[in-house]
């Protein structure tokens, strides 16, 4: 029986030599080259084509090789098996340096010093302290919680927004529609760490910018996401780095990626753009937790960091 490796858009070797070592005897194999699909019984999965999925009688779990599962959601029709996520402490920790990483960017305006630097002027501009800059971070699960933890070690203060209620040391947690709008207008710093469901889409609006605290002690807010692109609204996100509702953002998701070259966001000299590059799945280290999944499973049929499909992520 055979473990198949199915990357749209990836290259698959990396995940084919690592899941060959941490599930030895087992014949793994990449989507398209392999002649019985009954053979299939798990599937590790990014971005699959509608359709491809359903050829596989014997399919018992999928796991996405995202921490983020709309790749998979997305598709209609989807095999009636349990589906795992992503959930890695170096997946993790590469998220929070990058979160941390930008935060600290604009909390210490370094895209003011580099533009100074480009004319060879010397001048320094007041700094805050961390504790006067209020993080808000929507999206408090397994990537939002250790980025407030750290955010709260620099002694930034740390507001968080979930579906339902949370409560963490040294973070004053909202919830729901009724906990955004206190939420948003203490918020300095938005942080998007949120998946993308129906109805998290499109939910960072010119609206939800203009409610973030205008008066703060960056002199303007600043939008972080490195959840999913279709969270935002670009054109208002744009507009808002244009007209000044945003100081500053980070970008690391977008609507469409890559993101095209005619954007206009390219030449924005408040935002900050990475290619989704934010965290990375690491074959070594996925395919060690997906080869204990794999074993626990066949040993009393449960399955770690599953997604409930009815909500979205
Ligand atoms: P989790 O599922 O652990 O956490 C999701 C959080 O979002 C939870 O706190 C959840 O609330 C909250 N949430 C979901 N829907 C809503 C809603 N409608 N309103 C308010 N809060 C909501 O996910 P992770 O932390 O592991 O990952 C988050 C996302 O990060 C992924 O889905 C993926 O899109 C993105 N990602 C991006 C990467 C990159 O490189 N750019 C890399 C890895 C992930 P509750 O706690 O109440 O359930
Ligand atoms: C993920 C991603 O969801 O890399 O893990 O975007």
């Amino acid at each position: 029986m055979s473990v198949m490796v199915l990357v749209d858009g990836w290259d698959s070797a990396p995940w084919v030599s690592a899941l060959r070592h941490t599930l030895p005897g087992r014949d793994i194999v990449s989507f398209p080259d392999f002649s019985d699909p009954e053979s299939i019984e798990y599937a590790l999965v990014w971005s699959p084509k509608s359709g491809v999925l359903n050829d596989f009688p014997n399919l018992k779990a999928l796991f996405s090789l995202g921490a983020g599962v709309d790749h998979l959601l997305a598709i209609k029709n989807l095999p009636d098996v349990p589906i795992a996520r992503i959930v890695d402490p170096d997946l993790t920790s590469c998220m929070s340096e990058w979160i941390v990483g930008q935060v600290l960017l604009h909390h210490r305006k370094v895209l003011q010093y580099q533009a100074f630097q480009s004319q060879a002027k010397w001048a320094e501009l007041n700094q805050p302290s961390a504790r006067e800059v209020h993080v808000g971070i929507m999206g408090l699960g397994e990537l939002g919680r250790d980025s407030a933890d750290i955010l709260c070690r620099l002694g930034f203060t740390v507001h968080g927004w979930s579906r339902t209620p949370k409560q963490l040391p040294n973070v004053s947690c909202f919830h729901g529609t009724d906990g955004m709008e206190e939420f948003l207008t203490s918020t300095d710093v938005l942080v998007c760490l949120l998946p993308l469901t129906p109805e998290t889409q499109g939910l960072v609006n010119g609206a939800i910018l203009r409610k973030l605290r205008s008066n703060g002690a960056l002199g303007g807010p600043v939008f972080i996401n490195a959840g999913r692109g279709k969270i935002h609204v670009e054109q208002d996100v744009l507009n808002a780095l244009e007209d000044g509702t945003l100081k500053g953002a980070s970008l690391d998701v977008f609507e469409v990626e890559p993101l095209p070259t005619s954007s206009a966001l390219w030449g924005l000299p408040n935002l900050v753009i990475t290619p989704h590059a934010a965290s990375v799945s690491n074959p070594e280290a996925l395919s060690r937790l997906i080869a204990r999944q794999i074993q626990t499973f066949e040993n009393n049929g449960t399955l770690d960091f599953l997604v409930d499909v009815n909500r979205g992520y």
